[in-house]
């Protein structure tokens, strides 16, 4: 029997109540499939601890994570505190600390849930954006000067370096190689910006060498967005900087039909450190404590977590379960049903018991 030791950060908004709801579907998953268990230790870190005590985490914050397995994040975020405190306080430094380089954004339309876009369907749009997590345009390098003077400058630089770069790379070539069809999309802006951006086109091209089998191609990110919306099924797997596959992935949730399905992972794919499954949406102030939250997003990412972990066969019974739950229609109002998230969560562990799942 594997132990898995799980440090559940469920934070702000909606966070509590769908983490609440991943680790009762774990549970069950763990039951049915045997063979392996949780030892989950929850963390306070907030908003709220900020508001009583100036930190969302402690200092030792990174340390005391580093003895667990994984990290299941719910969201950070709060209407009192500005975004920037509770980013920096809480989730960056995390994925940063722990060099959780790869994040990884599957997006694919569900049974049962409608696109948005007209006459698309499940199978037409099933991608998997990596994103850049360590660097870019969120290494917060940059400053401000003549404050409050009207000369008052503010610069935001991003960073790339070759290291950053080539390893993204080689992931999402390896993550291309791994998906059926074997086709990878390098998105940068390379025309405007013409040093970091055109290194990573030179880098895209070294790395394609070692991946002969993997058919590749470059967007600029505005033309991008273009092809998602229009050309979906032209798509596979797609990489790109911090910034542009955080907006990109927002897109391709969207398109999906709704944020509230949408998971991530933040992965250290040396397993130096312990890699961070959240889902996409943020925290929610607008629908926090009603009950409504879709969980179907940390269902998703609790999958994840469960072939990181190396148990892919339960990952897999997990998503299976989510889809035939989608599909008999149980869905929160985000996608257009009328099931609280408790009724969402009971059904998805009831299928998970069932012999046929
Ligand atoms: C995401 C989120 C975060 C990000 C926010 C909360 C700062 O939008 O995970 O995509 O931009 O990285
Ligand atoms: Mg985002």
């Amino acid at each position: 029997m594997t132990t898995y030791r799980i440090a559940s950060v469920p934070a702000d908004g909606i966070g509590p109540e769908v983490i609440a709801a991943g680790l009762q579907a774990l549970e069950v998953l763990a039951k049915r499939d045997g063979g392996f268990s949780f030892e989950v230790t929850e963390f306070d870190w907030s908003s709220e601890r900020y508001k009583k005590t100036g930190a969302l985490m402690p200092e030792d914050g990174t340390e005391q994570l580093k003895a667990f397995d994984a990290i299941f994040f719910g969201a950070v975020g709060a209407p009192d505190v500005p975004d920037h405190v509770t980013l920096w306080g809480l989730r960056l430094p995390i994925c940063q600390g722990f060099d959780q380089y790869a994040n990884v954004r599957p997006t694919k339309i569900l049974p049962g849930i409608a696109s948005t876009l007209a006459g698309v369907g499940p199978g037409e749009l099933d991608w998997v954006i990596v994103r850049e997590n360590s660097e870019g345009e969120y290494a917060g390098m940059g400053g401000r000067a003549h404050r409050g003077l009207p000369e008052e400058v503010g610069t935001e630089v991003a960073v790339f370096t070759r290291t950053g770069v080539s390893r993204i790379m080689r992931y999402a070539f390896k993550l291309a190689q791994s998906r059926p069809r074997k086709l990878l999309t390098v998105v940068t802006k390379s025309n405007a910006q013409r040093h970091g951006m055109v290194m990573w086109d030179e880098i895209a091209e070294e790395v394609s060498r070692d991946f002969p089998d993997v058919a590749w191609d470059k967007m600029l990110v505005d033309a991008m967005t273009v092809r998602m919306v229009k050309k979906p099924a032209s798509l596979d797997t797609i990489v790109a900087t911090n910034l542009h596959a955080d907006i990109l992935s927002d897109l391709a949730g969207a398109l999906a039909g709704s944020l509230g399905v949408a998971p991530t992972a933040n992965i250290d794919p040396e397993r130096r450190y312990p890699s961070m499954f959240e889902p996409i949406h943020g925290s929610a102030f607008d629908i926090t404590g009603k009950g409504i939250a879709n969980p179907v997003a940390t269902f998703w990412t609790a999958s994840q977590m469960l072939d990181h972990l190396g148990e892919p066969k339960a990952a897999r019974r997990l998503m299976r379960a989510v889809e035939k739950v989608c599909a008999d229609g149980i869905l929160t109002p985000d996608v257009g049903g009328t099931a609280n998230t408790a009724e969402v969560t009971d059904a998805v562990c009831e299928a998970i018991r069932g012999d046929n799942i």
